[in-house]
């Protein structure tokens, strides 16, 4: 079992994207060899701030490895360090189809009316993710919901190249949906939509950096609605607010939801939040701290990616060259 996964350097991390994504690949750490890396090449693929994006990229290393991302258990690096992305994603453009691409539905939704308007990267976007996966033989991919569309299409390229150059090179990976009941978080205003950077209420989010006093008082102020806890979790469905908070606790403290409504059942949210917010504070302070020791010493966290990324180039280069040897550029 080989995992491999990227997130994308937004900046700004928030419980959503901790929950979502990367306290997912911490407990993936110990059931399989895995290769984590920040997509920076596919922060181009939308408009950028040259200024921001390195900052993006640090901010959200730190944040893994703060988070339990352990760079002596798995590999952490940048996408853009390690050169055989680009390289085997070129080579992917051959195989992939305008029209496979064109269902995608990451693209239709980014790129809107304006398809004529957006970047030819936006529209191969989904090319590049297949060469960062089929690049180190992924077995598993965690991703959210959301990604599943271009793992599934990951694996129709692999098939199409391995049979066009009728070579047994490429492994079609399983998309890893499961593993958290909180997979989407959703925002505190609002149970309907989804925990964002971008949601201008800062109200909406509680931030990896956000004190515990902040964290209280965001909790204290989450929308519910009147009724109790249900003891079920199916009386959750209609209820999005108070399913998005259960599921926030139950993905916090490890245990299932049916056991957080078991403790919680008939109680309203004036005892359930305060415990919500303890759970929350016990997981994000000591994180914080991490995080304030990383951007004391950036020197640091440099030397953890570069490391990462040697030895990305090294599992990855045998791929590559069997790739260009496939379709007959064999240096
Ligand atoms: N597209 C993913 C996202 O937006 C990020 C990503 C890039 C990725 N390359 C990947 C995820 C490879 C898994 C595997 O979330």
């Amino acid at each position: 079992m080989r995992v491999v996964s990227g997130i994308q350097p937004t900046g700004d991390l928030h419980l959503g994207n901790l929950l979502g994504a990367i306290l997912r690949w911490v407990r993936m750490q110990d059931e399989a060899q895995c290769l984590f890396f920040l997509a920076d090449l596919h922060a181009l693929t939308v408009e950028v701030d040259p200024s921001r994006l390195g900052a993006s990229v640090r901010e959200m290393a730190a944040a893994l490895i703060a988070s339990g991302i352990d760079p002596n258990k798995s590999i952490v690096f940048r996408q853009s360090a390690v050169a055989a992305h680009p390289e085997l994603a070129w080579i992917l453009q051959g195989t992939a189809r305008m029209g496979w691409l064109n269902r995608m539905t990451q693209w239709k939704d980014k790129a809107g009316k304006n398809k004529e308007g957006s970047s030819v990267g936006l529209f191969t976007y989904p090319v590049l993710q297949a060469a960062d996966i089929l690049l180190y033989k992924a077995t598993h991919v965690p991703v959210g919901e959301d990604q599943k569309q271009h793992v599934e299409l990951t694996r129709d390229i692999a098939l199409k190249f391995n049979t066009d150059f009728d070579v047994d090179l490429f492994v079609p990976p399983e998309p890893y949906i499961g593993g958290g009941t909180a997979a989407r978080v959703m925002s505190l205003r609002d149970g309907n939509m989804k925990m964002s950077k971008t949601d201008p209420s800062d109200m909406s989010r509680i931030n990896l950096t956000d004190s515990d006093e902040l964290i209280g008082q965001k909790i204290r102020k989450a929308k519910t609605d009147p009724e109790p806890l249900p003891d079920d979790e199916s009386a959750l469905d209609g209820r999005p607010e108070a399913k998005n908070l259960v599921g926030i606790y139950a993905e916090v403290t490890g245990d299932s939801v049916e056991q957080v409504l078991q403790r919680f059942a008939g109680q309203g949210f004036g005892a359930f939040k305060p415990a919500l917010a303890d759970a929350l504070i016990a997981l994000l302070a000591p994180l914080r701290s991490r995080l304030e020791e990383f951007r004391k010493d950036p020197a640091e966290l440099d030397r953890l990616l570069r490391s990462g990324s040697e030895r990305a180039t090294e599992i990855a280069a045998p791929t590559l060259a069997a790739a260009y040897d496939a379709v007959g550029l064999t240096r």
